[in-house]
């Protein structure tokens, strides 16, 4: 197969724009007919029409003739060389085999029903049309089917009629008021149930809400309801953006490749991203539900509003609604907790994709399969990229700038560069420089040093430096704002200082150059900077803290994030010493002071949630993101032996905090275990104290099971006491997931946590058991939730996946073959847990060469799959 590269320098804007998009739906049981009728106008005369499609074509007419045309299937394009100069009527009618599509894009079948995605090219499978986000147009949608099976009809905008037809069928017809892009295109078909409920906007205008779901799972809506209704009055009240549509539709389905889509009135979630209650969801899912909802509401103006003029400026829509719902979250409860979790987030997925074969910029420069493109990068460093410009202009011209961004481009698909124009021109500022975030890969590193001058001043001098990456060698210094503080060296006071001719607690640095000087004035004694604080730029930082001066950050610092990364850094200091005892074969060090720290930790007053955050030791992906001829089982080993020691050292202060944490939730409401930010707080310290507790004791798991009764009334703490038992190699471990399964034997998602527990043991026999899973009544390949549980958590287990003899990556290569098959999007997505390949030692690194040019060379293979597979191979 030849592969196809678009390059954003390649753009060109549409030579036919369609003003109105009439779409007919036909669903018959053994297929989908769709016809189709496009008003098109000329931008360019005399050059083809050129519409993309992949369906079976049954006819097309132009201006009710039938014309000739050139059918391009392996780009996926029709032409037609000879179309009227002035407006003209195209219409397309093609065939749809809805029940045999397991690739989720375009019209497809979950559980009996009907559902589209079509973001990015996914409109294409079912119609011929120029499915590019700069093409908006008016849709009209009508829908025929039968009404015993097919009793739900949606499209996106308002339902204006409807009635029945002969044979039991009948028909509905939706008109969205505004123009979209194609991708935005949704239509569901079904027997669902649907819960109602309003929301009045801040202009007293009301609009309908409804969840279509299961009749079944109704009970488990109302959370995503409240949610949604929150998401709405937040977006109001921060951002002064109200809903447009008279109803707000969210469809919740069991196959999906993605956590949810934003089509205009008309979401389309992934069943994890709606249903709760607390039997069935944890904390963690709870808020995972209140964030996705959030997401995707706020798309409505960042994204639907103002789309994307082509995809390579996917993070214009995606990194800003990324940062809208980290607010949100953040508003919600526990922002400086949140932000935590962003980083972390970060730098466990996003920095080592910025160092690795798929390394590309915010706005990438080219790609093979868009899909490839939805990325830690476009979402969670895009959005690090926006929380900048609100670093650098602050709360109030951060929102100048939204406000001439709408202003300037609502209804239009535009660019990252007319954001930040907006962002620049609102506020009367050059950010000209700022553009290098957006075409520059690699994480940039600060190199940070401080002095004391005699005069009193004290001068941070900073360096900057953008490792290489594959797409680029050199780079340019770029411009981000730096968040400082100083410590005092003895009290760990915050010190104020002058800086731009104010005495101050805190600046923010604006570093422009590969080296510069800042000075700080006035200070007149020994202190310690805190640097980076609240994370203010997406970059490593490097400042030559000695031990005793992490301490101090830790205690007395003012900001969450940097006391946080002060205990980071000594966990990362303290796997690496280890790290180095294990290569040169001599005893771990005896890490006296990180002990220290831990114990200050554990006795601290601070709130559970960040006492927890503050315990955890960075995971394997994070502590290795930079190295080389990386020994991921050394790794591994030097990180479980320091929680040990820290486990074994601390297990009375652990056994008591565990108390501590189980009396303070059960005060917070006695035995009713509804979700709730504050109680949640305490019931993630208990867990990780229960990890702790059976990591120094492992007789203990006795107790967990004698526990387990009492405590499943819920499931963070089914949850927290199972993966705490998880590694277990006894066979209560396995009686206790006997139970678990049975339990929830019915529940999709529920059985999906039972998968990710299965692929992520550490236990000897966890290949075997994985792959037991895969014959397991409840799994199927096909789901892409259940492919995901059970196959991406054993790509993310170390000593298994990265096992001596390659039995992992042989297993995970098979997989991906397997389901390439049929969704290369989810194959594609597995197949990156080979990124690291050339960071490996030598004997691991072959071992996995060798399975990636077999994928390579398998024919048939999805361009998805090739993309990144070429990637890491090149
Ligand atoms: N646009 C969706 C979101 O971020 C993600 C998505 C992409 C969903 C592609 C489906 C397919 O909210
Ligand atoms: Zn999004």
């Amino acid at each position: 197969m030849s592969k196809t590269v678009h390059y954003l320098k390649d753009y060109r804007s549409p030579a036919y724009e369609v003003c109105k998009t009439d779409l007919h739906f036909d669903i018959f049981d053994s297929h989908t007919q769709v016809k189709s009728r496009l008003v098109v106008n000329p931008k360019r005369a005399g050059e083809p029409l050129v519409l993309d499609g992949s369906a079976e074509l049954l006819s097309l007419k132009i201006d009710g003739e039938t014309v000739a045309y050139e059918l391009d299937l392996a780009n996926e394009k029709l032409t037609v060389r000879d179309v009227p100069s002035e407006s003209f009527v195209v219409e397309v009618e093609t065939r749809l085999l809805p029940q045999e599509n397991k690739s989720l894009m375009g019209l497809y079948e979950s559980g009996g029903n009907l559902f589209t995605q079509c973001e990015p090219e996914g409109f294409r499978k079912m119609t011929f049309y120029p499915d590019r986000p700069d093409v908006m147009s008016k849709f009209t949608t009508t829908i025929t089917a039968d009404k015993k099976r097919y009793p739900v009809l949606l499209s996106n905008g308002n339902k204006i009629d409807g009635g029945n037809l002969s044979d039991g069928r009948h028909w509905v017809k939706w008109v969205d008021p505004f123009a979209k892009p194609s991708y935005l295109f949704a239509l569901v078909a079904g027997d669902l149930a649907v819960t109602k409920d309003t929301f009045t906007t801040q202009s007293g205008r009301e609009v309908a809400v409804e969840f279509y779901t299961t009749e079944a799972d109704k009970p488990k809506v109302p959370f995503a309801v409240e949610s949604l209704k929150h998401a709405m009055k937040w977006d109001e009240a921060r951002f002064g953006l109200e809903y447009d549509l008279d109803v707000f539709m969210v469809v919740a389905v069991g196959d999906f490749n993605m956590g949810a889509m934003e089509n205009k009135g008309l979401n389309i979630f992934n069943t994890k991203y709606v249903l709760a209650d607390s039997q069935t969801a944890t904390d963690a899912d709870f808020e995972g539900i209140e964030s996705v909802i959030g997401h995707e509401y706020f798309h409505n103006w960042t994204g639907n509003r103002v789309t994307c003029r082509d995809w390579f400026q996917l993070s214009l829509k995606e990194g800003l609604t990324v940062f809208r719902d980290q607010e949100f979250s953040g508003d919600r409860a526990g922002r400086e907790v949140r932000r935590i979790e962003n980083v972390r987030l970060l730098r466990q997925h996003q920095f080592p994709e910025d160092a690795g074969p798929t390394a590309h910029p915010v706005r990438p420069a080219s790609y093979e399969e868009m899909n490839n493109f939805y990325t830690m990068t476009v979402y969670e460093k895009g959005a690090e990229v926006v929380r900048m410009y609100h670093t650098l202009l602050g709360e109030e011209g951060f929102q100048k700038g939204m406000k001439l961004y709408f202003q300037r481009h609502d209804g239009q698909a535009v660019t990252c560069d007319d954001f930040r124009a907006a962002m620049a021109d609102a506020n009367g500022v050059n950010l000209d420089q700022f553009a290098l975030w957006y075409s520059q890969a690699g994480t940039p590193v600060l190199a940070v040093t401080g002095r004391l001058k005699d005069n009193g001043d004290y001068v941070l001098n900073v360096k900057q430096s953008i490792p290489a990456t594959p797409d680029m060698a050199e780079k340019q210094p770029m411009m981000m704002p730096l968040k400082v503080a100083l410590l005092d060296a003895e009290s760990g006071v915050q010190t104020a200082f002058g800086y731009q001719g104010a005495i101050v607690n805190e600046a923010v640095l604006v570093v422009t150059e590969a080296e510069q000087e800042f000075t700080l004035a006035g200070v007149g004694r020994k202190v310690v900077p805190s640097l980076l604080r609240g994370f203010s730029a997406p970059v490593h930082l490097n400042y030559p803290y000695s031990d005793a001066e992490l301490a101090l950050l830790l205690s007395h610092d003012t900001d969450a994030f940097a006391r946080w990364e002060a205990a980071q850094t000594l966990y990362r200091r303290a796997v690496g010493a280890n790290e180095h005892a294990l290569s040169q074969g001599v005893p771990l060090p005896g890490h006296g002071e990180l002990l220290a720290a831990v114990g200050y930790v554990l006795r601290a007053d601070v709130n559970p949630a960040f006492k927890t955050l503050l315990l955890q030791v960075p995971s394997e992906s994070e502590l290795w993101a930079d190295g080389s001829d990386i020994d991921p089982m050394r790794v591994y080993r030097a990180r479980e032996a320091l929680l040990d020691l820290i486990a074994q050292t601390y297990a009375n202060e652990i056994a008591e905090l565990r108390l501590t944490a189980q009396d303070q939730e059960e005060q917070g409401g006695g035995e009713v275990y509804e979700y709730e930010p504050d109680r949640a707080g305490w019931r993630v310290l208990r867990n990780a104290m229960r990890a702790l507790a059976l990591r120094a004791e492992p007789k203990t798991i006795d107790f967990i099971a004698l526990e387990y009764d009492k405590m499943a009334q819920n499931m963070t703490h089914e949850w927290g006491m199972l993966s705490a038992a998880n590694h277990h190699e006894s066979g209560k471990r396995n009686e206790l997931l006997d139970k678990f399964a049975a339990k929830f034997a019915d529940d999709a998602l529920v059985m999906d946590k039972y998968f990710t527990l299965i692929g992520s043991s550490r236990r000897s026999d966890t290949l075997q058991q994985v792959q037991t899973a895969l014959s397991h009544l409840k799994f199927s390949l096909e789901n892409p939730n259940k492919a995901r549980s059970l196959l991406g958590a054993f790509s993310r287990n170390v000593p298994h996946f990265h096992a001596e003899n390659g039995s992992g990556y042989a297993f995970l290569a098979g997989k991906v073959l397997e389901i390439d098959r049929f969704n290369p999007q989810v194959a594609a997505r597995l197949v990156q847990a080979f990124n690291i390949c050339n960071k490996l030692e030598p004997k691991r690194r072959a071992l996995m060469r060798a399975e990636l040019q077999g994928i390579a060379a398998q024919e048939g293979l999805s361009k998805d799959v090739a993309e990144i597979v070429g990637k890491i191979l090149a």
